[in-house]
């Protein structure tokens, strides 16, 4: 059998299947890999250093596994390690192999989603930090003016399913609302943590109707789609046998159990140490 050449998925968690669910509807003929470092998540709140060194032992694990190009579908491991994995790493590793991130695909399209010019972007305390979002955007949008805020109890809540209780609610609650206090005039949110667009709904039922929430997923596969086109010599490698691994760091009943909220359909994942 011919060896599988995949698209390599990573994220800390379970929110990283957020987007691979949209680029799988995009692009259902590639071969897909995702590793989620459950057993390590979350990374919101960890050190530059921590999540560079744990996100470049995925991006190795995933190049070993036969991936041509990865996708950090993590806005914390976009902020935090991309650039130097690009930059320092794949050159030793392999100049020809790719990785890509979250964080640039939705900055280059903010600016043509709001009207009033204030967008709001709510994240992990980590990616707020790195200021990823207010560099990028200073790059493709500099008119718009961008407010954070970091939301450390989400992924915690998300991870263990307590985003649904009635602690839970009133957290996201008062994380919207001291958002918004930072500046009225918003009118766009970026969901710019790969976890957030399970919560999409409920911050919507918060929020007046002339506030729209955008979740990454659908835009991050329209710019692979585009990034393939634009690098045939990349995507002639690429197998399109429409397969799907998933890979798992913590428990892979756990992750199956859980998993599917986020893909929208059954998976069934395999256990791997890093
Ligand atoms: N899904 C990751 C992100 O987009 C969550 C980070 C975490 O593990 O805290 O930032």
């Amino acid at each position: 059998m011919k060896k599988r050449i995949s698209i390599g998925v990573f994220d800390s968690g379970y929110g990283g299947l957020t987007v691979l669910s949209e680029i799988v509807d995009r692009l259902p003929n590639y071969d897909y890999i995702y590793l989620g470092d459950n057993a390590r998540a979350p990374y919101g709140t960890r050190s530059f250093e921590v999540v560079y060194d744990y996100t470049l032992e995925a991006v190795k694990e995933l190049f070993d596994r036969g991936c041509e190009l990865v996708v950090l579908a993590c806005n914390t491991a976009s902020a935090k390690a991309l650039r130097s994995i690009q930059q320092n790493d794949l050159p030793t590793i392999d100049p020809e192999k790719r990785v890509l991130g979250v964080i640039r695909p939705s900055t280059e399209i903010i600016g043509d989603l709001t009207q009033t010019g204030h967008v709001g972007i709510l994240a992990t305390e980590g990616t707020v930090k790195s200021e990823s979002y207010v560099i990028e955007l200073s790059k493709y949008a500099p008119t718009v003016e961008v407010v954070q805020h970091a939301c450390p109890m989400w992924v915690p809540l998300i991870e263990n399913h307590r985003h649904d209780s009635t602690a839970g609610k009133l957290f996201i609650e008062e994380d919207v609302k001291a958002l918004l206090e930072k500046d009225p005039k918003i009118d766009t949110i970026i969901l710019a943590c790969t976890h957030y667009p399970i919560l999409k709904e409920y911050i919507e039922s918060l929020l007046p109707d002339s506030i729209n929430v955008i979740s990454q997923g659908a835009i991050v596969a329209e710019k692979l789609e585009e990034y393939l086109t634009r690098h045939p010599e990349l995507n002639c490698k690429l197998t399109q046998t429409g397969s799907l691994h998933f890979l798992t760091t913590e428990s892979a009943v756990e992750f199956d159990k859980k998993a599917s909220v986020f893909f929208g359909r059954e998976v069934k994942s395999e256990h791997i140490k890093l």
